[in-house]
């Protein structure tokens, strides 16, 4: 079965093709970053437009990839939600017209679901059950997965997803959207002796996330230093780094509290912020030293994009899901 996957619930188009035989065979993405920039985020009604523009010539060139005919596609699944309404939208109404062009199925697929199933498009992918951290713009949740389908949810962020504090304390640093890929790379010139930023909930019982704190004392540790005059690189770079090393240490002792009260010892760890590369070091380093394994989707698929709504579209279908024609979407949606 050949599933083509399009993925347009915010900020970039992805389209691709997986079959559920040999695996993914084509992708492609395009991102609206440039355009997004000068705004300092997405902005809702570019997004939709330009998803417009792009979509049919993303599925054009993914079937070329694949050297594809449509005829050899046998359903389309796109995301449904959650997501921007007007760019949830666009990717639902190609996928719903192209599928009754086509004469096959078309579903809706779940964006988060999208995204933990992402490592499952790699050679080495978990076996049922393990404990899922999904940590986007949008999301931060512990997840625990029995089976496609079968997810409950352990934690989630009682505020700023960690996406989002990443992107809130970039913009305090004067960096480009989106923060979290900008945080990341001036950290890596920061020290890790001059800040120390609190760890958010972690004396709180359970696997509850809170990052709006952390993102007050970055903005205030800003003000205080720019009292002193314009900020340095190296003061930038110290904050980042201090920023980034809270929310990891926050993120990596929720993940090993998780796995313990489940009694599990595999992670699945998906969305935007895990490619953040001290966050997949520090995380494999404490899981392996308790005999824990951590799995992560290549980079590329860590952050949105149209394998991941491929896969999970095959894998609904498989398991029997049925989408009536009309175009429905879901915004908000609990996974
Ligand atoms: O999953 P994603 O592409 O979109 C959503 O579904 O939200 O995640 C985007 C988020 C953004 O907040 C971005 O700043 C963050 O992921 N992100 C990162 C890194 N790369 C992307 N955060 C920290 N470090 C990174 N390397
Ligand atoms: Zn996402």
């Amino acid at each position: 079965m050949n599933v083509l996957g399009i993925e347009t619930s915010c900020d970039e188009t992805g389209v691709a093709l997986y079959s559920t035989e040999r695996g993914l065979l084509a992708h492609t993405l395009y991102s609206q970053i440039e355009v997004h920039r000068e705004y300092g985020g997405v902005v809702p009604e570019l997004a939709s437009r330009d998803h417009v523009r792009k979509t049919l010539p993303l599925v054009q060139e993914v079937l070329n990839q694949a050297s594809f005919r449509s005829s050899d596609v046998d359903a389309v699944a796109y995301t449904a939600g959650p997501g921007l309404v007007g760019a949830l939208m666009v990717g639902a109404t190609m996928a719903r017209s192209l599928a009754l062009g086509w004469g096959v199925p078309a579903l809706g697929v779940h964006h988060m679901e999208g995204h933990l199933l992402a490592p499952m498009l790699e050679e080495e992918r978990p076996e049922f059950p393990f404990v899922a951290l999904l940590v986007s713009g949008g999301h931060t949740q512990l997840v625990r997965v029995d089976g496609i389908g079968e997810y409950r949810l352990l934690g989630e962020s009682l505020d700023d997803a960690a996406g989002e504090a990443f992107d809130k304390a970039a913009k305090m640093l004067g960096l480009p959207y989106p923060g979290g890929p900008q945080i990341a790379r001036i950290a890596e010139d920061g020290s890790t002796d001059r800040f120390t930023f609190p760890r958010p909930m972690i004396k709180h019982p359970g696997l509850d996330f809170s990052f709006s704190g952390l993102k007050t004392h970055t903005l205030t540790t800003v003000r205080e230093l720019e009292e002193q005059g314009p900020l340095s690189d190296q003061d930038k770079a110290d904050i980042a780094r201090a920023f980034e090393e809270a929310v990891v240490s926050t993120l990596v002792i929720k993940c090993r509290r998780a796995l313990e009260q489940e009694g599990l010892s595999r992670l699945v760890m998906a969305g935007g912020v895990s490619a953040n590369r001290n966050l997949r070091q520090q995380l494999a380093s404490i899981l392996a030293k308790r005999g824990a394994e951590v799995f992560y989707p290549a980079p590329q698929f860590c952050t949105d994009n149209g394998a991941m709504i491929a896969y999970a579209g095959a894998q609904r279908l498989a398991a029997g899901q049925v989408d009536g024609a009309e175009v429905q979407v879901r915004p908000r949606w609990p996974m």
